[in-house]
Parts: structure tokens; C-alpha cells; sequence
């Protein structure tokens, strides 16, 4: 065992640090992870590799970066009383107090206190390095037909988009849209065709994402963002709008075209963080009696559920990563993923590179 490694940083102006920290000894109920697959997310570039958005305790604390880690576990601590070194485990990104009422939901990334809750790559040191001290109780089993790839989008991005998608619920009479088409909106995509959607229409301003989209078949129409978004929708549905859309996007305007595309009775979620959006509420959802959900993160309990659903489904979530770099190119990961002209960006290491 090394007793440093290299960590990767955020400062916070659009560049990453690569420094040598110790490698963490995992203490009681803590086991030491070998990374093997840590995925880039847009909110890690939103709110910490530009500008560190969050303030206080939601705040990047300066720790090694990366809330999407899946790897090996190394070393377990004293007192774990499920996992074993060797074991392949997937990480819920955010550590909580596991005492108060939403930690008791499987909800920690809600987790209500400040001392105890401790997200991956924001609080806490996360998956931009070769180890990662991680709590026994944070841990999910990756089953051995999901690689690592597919273990590190679980939590963040489809176990995200799972919980969105149960709220509104999904099924075969359903036309989708979904705007914006990263990683977030491409496993909406993908989740939308296991649960039966009909048809699935997403829009995104990048031709690169919308072309992938049609290359991964996640999206049977997509359509280049603009102001005549919720007319071509209309169109494409016979005049009456999608059941369901999903707000992958965060940008204002293409949250009005998911409310205003959608037809009476039907249901929105919103993914996407950060930003506004402007509607009429009278015309654009009362009167059609539509509902708009939030949705943030998911519960390790669903979280759970879905990895058994992605087996049987023979659902692979690295099938969105487009790119793989090693941890010393770092900055080349985040830089391509800010750019938005690609799919997942992954920092792998040994088998996953
Ligand atoms: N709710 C949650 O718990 C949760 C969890 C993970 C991520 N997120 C958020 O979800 C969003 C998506 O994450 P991601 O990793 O896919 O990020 P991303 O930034 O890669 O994807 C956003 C996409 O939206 C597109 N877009 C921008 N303006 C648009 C417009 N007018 N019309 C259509 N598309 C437009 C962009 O081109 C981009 O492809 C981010 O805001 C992220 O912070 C939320
Ligand atoms: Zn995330
Ligand atoms: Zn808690």
C-alpha cells in the first residue's frame, strides 16, 4: 500500500490541481475503495470546476473532487458488518447522519444536520484519486454483469433520473420529452425505453448531444433548441403535446417548452439545477390541469433497486460514456465535459481505462 497518492482539486476557476495527499486509513465502519471508475456531472461543473457556487455546508470544502465513484474495496475498517475487501461497490454520494427523518427514508442527500451530512467530492474527499475513504452504510453491491462505468452513474445521474421518472411515472402510452441531452438527459432516455415510453423526443442546443442521442436510440426525434420548440412538440403529437417531460437542462427556456409541451393531465419533472423559469400559471398549467414536480437525487433504497432493474434489463450506463481519461489527465476530463461536446467523461483506472 502507497502511503500517498495524488488527489484531484477544484480551485474554482476552471482549472483542476492535481496534489499529493495521504491515503486515508479507514476507521470503524469505514473501508478504504481502489477507485476504478469516477464520471464527471454537470453540477460539478456548474457549481465547483467554474465558480464554487454553494455556500456554507452545501458548499465545496475544498476536498478531492468526484460524487460519482465506483470501485473495489481495499481495506475495511473495524466494525463493518456487510463488506468485505474485494468487494465491488457502488457509492451513494452523500454520507449522512443516518439518525434523522430523511436519512431514515434512505434520503441522506436531504439529511438535516449540518455536522453529519458530508457529501462525496464536496464535503468530503471523493473519487478524483486513486483511494476513497468511504462509510460501510454509503456502500451499495455492484453485481458482477455491471462494470464499474455502469456502478459510478447509479447514484447522481440514473438513480436520479429513476426517482424523477417514478414520480411522473411512465408507460407504453406515454410520448416523452426531454430537454437537454447531457448525461442526465440521455439516461432519462435510456430509462424511458426500459419502462416503455412510446416515443421520446429530446431537444438540446449541441448537435454533438443530439446526435448521440439517436446513436445510443435513446431519442427517436430530437430537435435543435429554439423558440419554436413547443409548437414543432405539438406537432409531432397530433396537436395535443408529450404526457411527460423531464427538464434535464436547467435552462430557462426550455423548462417553459417542457410545461408548455406537455398536454392537459399531463406531468413535468425537473432535473435540472439552478437557473428560472417563467410561465403563466392560468393558461400554461391550471387550466390544463397539469403537475409539475422537483425531484433531487434519489434513496439508497431505490438506488438499490434500480441496480437489480439494470441487470435484468441488461441496461448499461457506461454505454453513455464517450470518453476515458486517467486521473493525470484530469484537467483534460473536466475541460471536455464543460465543453458539453461529448456524452459521460469518466477518470478510470487499472481495467475500466
Ligand atoms: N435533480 C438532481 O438531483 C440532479 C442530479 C444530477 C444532476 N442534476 C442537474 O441536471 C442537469 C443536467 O446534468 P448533466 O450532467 O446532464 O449536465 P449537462 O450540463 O451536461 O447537460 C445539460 C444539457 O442541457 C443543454 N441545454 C442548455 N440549454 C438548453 C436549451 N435551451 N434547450 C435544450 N437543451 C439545453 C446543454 O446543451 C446540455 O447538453 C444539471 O443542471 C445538473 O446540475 C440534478
Ligand atoms: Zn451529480
Ligand atoms: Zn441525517
Amino acid at each position: 500500500m502507497p502511503e500517498t497518492m495524488l488527489g484531484a482539486f477544484l480551485p474554482g476557476n476552471s482549472t483542476t490541481e492535481l496534489r499529493e495527499v495521504a491515503v486515508p486509513v479507514p476507521g470503524h465502519g469505514e473501508v478504504l475503495v481502489r477507485m476504478k471508475a469516477s464520471t464527471i456531472c454537470g453540477s460539478d461543473i456548474r457549481c465547483i470546476y467554474h465558480e464554487h457556487l454553494g455556500k456554507g455546508p452545501e458548499g465545496y470544502q475544498g476536498v478531492v473532487a468526484g460524487h460519482e465513484p465506483a470501485g473495489l474495496i481495499e481495506r475495511t475498517g473495524p466494525g463493518c458488518r456487510r463488506f468485505r475487501e474485494g468487494d465491488r461497490v457502488i457509492v451513494y454520494h452523500i454520507s449522512g447522519c443516518g439518525l434523522c427523518n430523511d436519512c431514515r427514508r434512505g434520503y441522506m442527500i436531504s439529511c438535516t444536520s449540518p455536522v453529519y451530512r458530508r457529501a462525496y467530492g464536496w464535503q468530503r474527499d471523493g473519487g478524483m484519486a486513486a483511494y476513497l475513504l468511504a462509510e460501510e452504510k454509503d456502500l451499495l453491491a455492484l453485481p458482477s454483469q455491471l462494470s464499474y462505468g455502469d456502478g459510478a452513474q447509479v447514484a447522481c445521474g440514473f438513480g436520479t433520473v429513476y426517482e424523477g421518472l417514478g414520480k411522473i411515472g411512465i408507460a407504453g402510452d406515454h410520448a416523452v420529452l426531454i430537454t437537454g441531452l447531457g448525461p442526465v438527459g440521455l439516461a432519462t432516455g435510456a430509462l424511458c425505453r426500459k419502462l416503455g415510453a412510446e416515443r421520446i423526443i429530446g431537444i438540446d442546443i449541441l448537435a454533438e448531444r443530439r446526435d448521440l442521442a439517436l446513436k445510443l436510440g435513446v431519442c427517436d426525434q430530437v430537435l435543435a433548441a429554439g423558440p419554436e420548440n413547443a409548437a414543432q412538440v405539438l406537432d409531432l403529437t397530433g396537436g395535443r403535446g408529450v404526457e411527460r417531460a423531464v427538464d434535464c437542462s436547467a435552462n430557462d427556456a426550455a423548462r417553459a417548452t417542457a410545461i408548455r409541451a406537455t398536454r392537459k393531465w399531463g406531468r413535468i419533472v425537473f432535473l435540472g439545477e439552478g437557473g428560472r423559469v417563467e410561465f403563466n400559471p392560468s393558461p400554461d398549467i391550471i387550466h390544463d390541469q397539469k403537475t409539475i414536480y422537483g425531484s433531487w437525487v434519489t434513496s439508497i433504497w431505490l438506488m438499490e433497486e434500480l441496480v437489480e432493474r439494470l441487470v435484468r434489463w441488461n441496461l448499461h450506463p457506461a454505454d453513455l460514456i464517450t470518453h476515458r481519461f486517467p486521473l493525470e489527465r484530469v484537467s483534460d476530463a473536466y475541460r471536455l465535459m464543460s465543453s458539453g461536446r461529448c456524452g459521460k467523461v469518466a477518470v478510470c483506472f487499472d481495467e475500466e481505462l
